[in-house]
């Protein structure tokens, strides 16, 4: 209290019970935010499971409605998140996709074994061109990963003159016979995935070689040089961002890294999707939590070999990862998803926005019906998860400019061996010049309050969207599939400060007016 007191009429706050008791938002005029790239709202689609195949495609001659092979349910849901970029078609995969296997007639196109993912049929329906089809449907940009475990420099060079050559070479006109004339735009280009694990156990120093080696012989044309983006680490390990910044000079525009939520922490046992007890819920929290420090320590290291940040930081894999649902083949990652993982999307929004400077894209794993999913089929049935919701409510910080807030008074949520602040928040300028507030009250047992002041920024009413359910996995399912949506949420503020309540378990984003 001793503590509290003055601090609270410093920010001109009275002394009310609720004053006391309140999380101080207030708005740090001293620190500049970064714009929050629109690709941290990125996704990733892989050959797995049933997330290209059923989730996204489903042919021309299916009875689904569907463009080009493209359901248009899903479509339709997808262009509302206002997608920014696909990461395609691996992950895992990636480094054993051959292209070729890809184009050309479909019937006659070879059928492989899935050997990552549970080993199914792999019949090559969707390649190059219908990729491209989906990511010019979505209005979204391409991120190709190409081979580096089982490909070579020639097949990599090769695949990238047959998206992006523009004149007569014979991979122009076989691209032309498959039905496209002028170039693909491939934005964003890498060369393999976690080459420190499925793709090639390789150490942090072999793969900078092969790296530099590869990118030696990737030519596209000027108009059409994508971001080349290095295959980094995972989890706590800074070390891969750190020697490839240090001696990879050329042609590497960003360093990738995953890390993937686990409630248990542990892979063997990782813990359910839904009826977890709350020692989970917090447990999945404080890992979540986790990627603040992840991306701190990476940006870091990277800041000592470039400080002028000009290597990005993506985030291009990150999710909660459950056990998978039982009945299901064990390759799919097929999971439900509850309440708990749209509070999990968010947290990660709050820090990515926060690290904006450094992590230009993060990619969701993945978009349907595998990991941490938008969006879920059965068939001809879809159902739109809690984290799609998260996903649509942060749709306005897309390229907004964000505004740094100072949290104090922060209430600890604090269950056995865990503890975690209960509010986590972040605010930004958007193109048009609303100013948006987005808050997440990760206790799933308490309301909170929130006391705001955006200093200078008028506040007069806010209106905007909440999220929050009774149980911590309320979902939805095909046949209850509005069980968790969001509501419509305002209030009114005075003398330029706001008070909000937050529910226990729940995220609100509303725009300040
Ligand atoms: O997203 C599932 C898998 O997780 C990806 O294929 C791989 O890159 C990661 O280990």
């Amino acid at each position: 209290m001793r503590v509290i007191k003055p601090l609270l009429l410093a920010l001109g706050f009275s002394l009310s019970a609720t004053a006391l008791a309140a999380t101080q938002i207030q708005l740090d005029s001293s620190a500049k935010g970064a714009v929050i790239n629109k690709n941290i709202y990125g996704q990733f689609a892989e050959h797995l499971g049933r997330g290209i195949y059923e989730g996204l495609w489903v042919g021309p001659d299916s009875k689904i409605a569907n463009t080009k092979g493209f359901r248009n349910d899903v479509l339709a849901a997808l262009k509302d998140l206002h997608v920014p970029l696909i990461r395609w078609p691996g992950g895992c995969f990636a480094d054993e996709y051959h292209w070729r296997d890809g184009i050309g007639p479909r019937d006659k196109r070879p059928v492989k074994v899935n050997t990552n993912w549970g080993g199914v049929e792999e019949d090559n329906a969707v390649g190059t061109h219908e990729f491209f089809d989906l990511v010019e449907l979505l209005g979204a940009e391409a991120y190709v990963n190409g081979n580096l475990g089982t490909g070579t420099p020639q097949e990599m060079a090769e695949w990238l003159e047959y998206m992006t050559a523009e004149g007569k070479s014979t991979l122009a006109e076989l691209r032309r016979k498959n039905g496209r004339d002028k170039p693909f735009k491939v934005h964003y280009f890498a060369v393999g995935n976690e080459a420190w694990g499925c793709g090639g156990n390789m150490s942090v120093e072999y793969y900078t070689n092969l790296y530099k080696h590869y990118t030696t012989f990737l030519k596209t044309p000027a108009n059409n040089t994508p971001k080349w983006i290095a295959s980094g680490s995972h989890g706590d390990d800074t070390s891969w961002a750190d020697y490839m910044t240090a001696n990879i000079k050329q042609k590497m525009d960003a360093v990738s890294f995953h890390y993937y939520t686990l409630p248990t922490g542990q892979w063997d046992v990782k813990g359910a999707a839904l009826q977890f007890p709350e020692s989970e819920w917090i447990s999945t929290m404080q890992r979540t939590l986790a990627m603040d420090t992840f991306i701190t320590n990476n940006k870091k290291v990277m800041d000592k070999h470039d400080p002028e940040k000009k290597v990005g930081f993506y985030v291009d894999e990150w999710g909660t990862w459950f056990d998978v649902e039982k009945g299901e083949n064990p390759g799919f990652l097929y999971q439900q998803n509850s309440l708990r993982d749209a509070i999990v999307a968010a947290l990660n929004f709050n820090i990515f926005h926060k690290h904006a400077d450094r992590v230009h894209m993060t990619n969701i794993a993945q978009m349907v019906n595998v990991l941490q999913a938008m969006i879920l089929t059965d068939k001809e049935k879809m159902i739109l998860t809690p984290t799609y919701h998260a996903f649509k409510m942060y749709v306005p910080f897309q390229d907004a400019t964000a505004l740094p807030l100072k949290l104090s008074n922060v209430p600890q949520y604090k269950l056995g061996e865990f503890a975690i602040p209960a509010v986590s928040a972040t605010a930004a300028k958007a193109k048009d010049g609303s100013v948006y507030l987005a808050l997440v009250n990760a206790n799933p047992n308490k309301a909170e309050t929130t006391q705001i002041n955006l200093d200078g920024i008028q506040i007069n009413s806010v209106s905007g969207q909440l999220l929050t359910a009774d149980a911590m996995d309320t979902h939805n399912t095909f046949a209850k599939p509005d069980t968790i949506k969001p509501t419509a949420f305002s209030a009114t503020g005075k003398n330029g400060k706001l008070s909000l309540d937050l529910p226990a378990k729940s995220i609100l984003v509303v725009k300040v007016q």
